[in-house]
């Protein structure tokens, strides 16, 4: 199987003891649109040294409540109790866009006071184009005690030589164009203390053991803030990434007793992931079967799951379901956010599904999330990832909870600082302008065209950004080889159930390798 984004789906677990299913818990949230006017777009802040900024308050106020938590396991798998309210965030006005782009598109930059002393050691010793390693922060003594690792297709102690005769491998969706943004957060990374997260359990669990309940409360904080999701009332079942709770969803809609196993389909082009992982389980439960819409037209009443991606994935289409029949419907909104598309109402659907690589660009830290309507799904989908890998990493969720909420604070109590979703489109929408500009009058490739849309999160209309650009090649030729015979390794039509004549084109890599792309491509003519 060569169609995961990222590897093979996990594997199973050692028999270990297993608890009683999780008791999920409703909970309410007040959905508020919150933004500040920020004074100033790249404001100079003095810098702090990484030690000094990773002491903040906030950080010892968790550590305190951590620490006085009093947690038995029992009394939390029985405790049924209502989570606190998350107060609705004062409303007011969206107006970044009073500044000017140039400006919103304040990039890490040796001289400024807001870089990180990685993000420093990256750009002055490797070039921008790699990153600066050393065996431990104490050793940072000399600038000789660590060495550049050059991202591919860059050599050379500084990583300054570009090789380009290299193959740029664009295959996955790696979303590590997110990297900029992060080095100019010097007070965002996680240092997890040694005595934390030893313990299966979570250290701050509600009603289900294994889920951090300042994660819970930090994603649906999120999502209210940004309003793409529906989330009160709901269920959050956590997993290692999304991937983990496709699995989750299929094992919770079909049942080991029905005759013939239910068909899984999705309108082509499809997210070929999904496609790969359904084949891989090879379950007696569910078969993939492919294009839905085939599936709709053939008139069957089998029963069915539809997996609906929403931006799609290859082709950014804002996709609803097609067959609507009696069978389910797992919705993969992993890019419904305000940097790859107009926000234009809460997603409501009975099984969502997100994950924090794509948000932030973290897929390394294999973290998603389920926001699920039915108890008992939501439970089984639990069920299913306890057996599977016994929870969800305490580091991951500690992780998540300090890049979720550094997010929304830079929207908040930060108002100096760049606001994340709003870097974020600028950087997406420079991209697909200059590729678009570049590929316009290409003898080679059809462009995919979006029409603007209103999005409630920056007030304003503007064109979607998604991840990819879909790109079809104006002869009927392979694609994906024709960008091969020039160096770009990319995933052709056929890996999401179309013809070899389309080819997927990642918008996320990091910028040198972007602009390499765009260069590559631009001179295909
Ligand atoms: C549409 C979609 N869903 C899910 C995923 C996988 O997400 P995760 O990293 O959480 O497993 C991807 C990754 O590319 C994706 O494109």
């Amino acid at each position: 199987m060569d169609s995961n984004e990222g590897g093979a789906p996990t594997g199973s677990q050692d028999a270990m003891p297993v608890l009683s299913s999780p008791i999920m818990q409703r909970f309410s949230f007040e959905n508020g649109h919150h933004a500040q006017r920020m004074a100033a777009v790249c404001p100079s802040v003095s810098s702090k040294g990484f030690m000094t900024n990773f002491a903040t308050p906030v950080y010892i106020a968790l550590l305190a409540v951590m620490l006085v938590l009093p947690s038995p396991a029992a009394d939390w798998i029985s405790k049924v109790h209502e989570f606190p309210l998350i107060k609705q965030m004062n409303g007011s006005s969206n107006d970044y866009f009073t500044n000017s782009r140039e400006s919103m598109m304040c990039f890490p930059h040796p001289e400024s006071p807001r870089l990180s002393s990685y993000a420093s050691d990256h750009l002055q010793l490797c070039s921008g184009n790699g990153h600066y390693e050393i065996a431990s922060h104490q050793e940072r003594t000399t600038p000789d005690a660590g060495a550049c690792h050059c991202y591919g297709c860059f050599s050379g102690k500084h990583c300054e030589h570009l090789n380009s005769d290299c193959d740029l491998n664009i295959f996955h969706g790696d979303p590590t164009l997110f990297e900029e943004y992060w080095l100019t957060q010097p007070d965002a990374p996680t240092i997890i203390p040694s005595w934390q997260g030893l313990s299966y359990f979570a250290h701050r669990h509600n009603s289900y053991l294994f889920v951090d309940s300042f994660l819970e409360q930090t994603i649906r904080q999120l999502h209210g803030m940004i309003g793409n999701a529906v989330t009160e009332g709901r269920f959050l079942v956590l997993g290692v990434g999304s991937t983990q709770l496709y699995q989750a969803a299929l094992y919770a809609l079909t049942s080991p007793d029905s005759p013939t196993p239910t068909s899984v389909v999705s309108a082509i082009p499809h997210y070929s992931s999904f496609e790969g992982v359904t084949r891989f389980l090879d379950s007696r439960r569910f078969k993939w079967i492919g294009d839905a819409e085939k599936f709709r037209d053939s008139g069957t009443s089998e029963p069915y799951i539809e997996l609906v991606t929403s931006p799609n994935n290859p082709c950014g289409s804002m996709n609803k379901a097609v067959v609507n029949g009696n069978g389910s419907v797992i919705n993969d909104l992993a890019y419904y956010w305000p940097h790859y598309t107009p926000i234009t109402a809460p997603a409501d659907y009975p099984i969502m599904l997100w994950t924090l690589s794509k948000i932030t660009g973290h897929a390394g830290t294999r973290l998603g999330w389920a926001i699920v309507e039915d108890e008992k799904i939501a439970t089984k989908m639990a069920f299913f990832v306890q057996m599977n890998t016994l929870g969800v990493s305490q580091d991951a969720q500690a992780r998540g909870v300090t890049l979720l909420r550094s997010i929304t604070s830079s929207y908040n109590t930060r108002p100096e600082r760049q606001p994340f979703f709003h870097l974020s489109q600028a950087v997406l929408e420079d991209r697909w302008a200059r590729m678009s500009q570049a590929l316009q009058n290409s003898s080679r490739f059809v462009l995919p065209e979006f029409e603007p849309a209103s999005c409630s999160f920056f007030g304003r209309a503007f064109q979607p950004n998604p991840p990819f650009m879909w790109l079809k090649c104006k002869v009927d030729e392979d694609c994906a080889q024709l960008l091969k015979d020039h160096k770009i390794i990319s995933r052709g039509g056929r890996a999401f159930g179309v013809s070899t004549q389309y080819v997927r084109v990642s918008m996320l890599d990091r910028r040198p390798l972007f602009d390499l792309l765009l260069s590559r491509l631009a001179a295909l003519h």
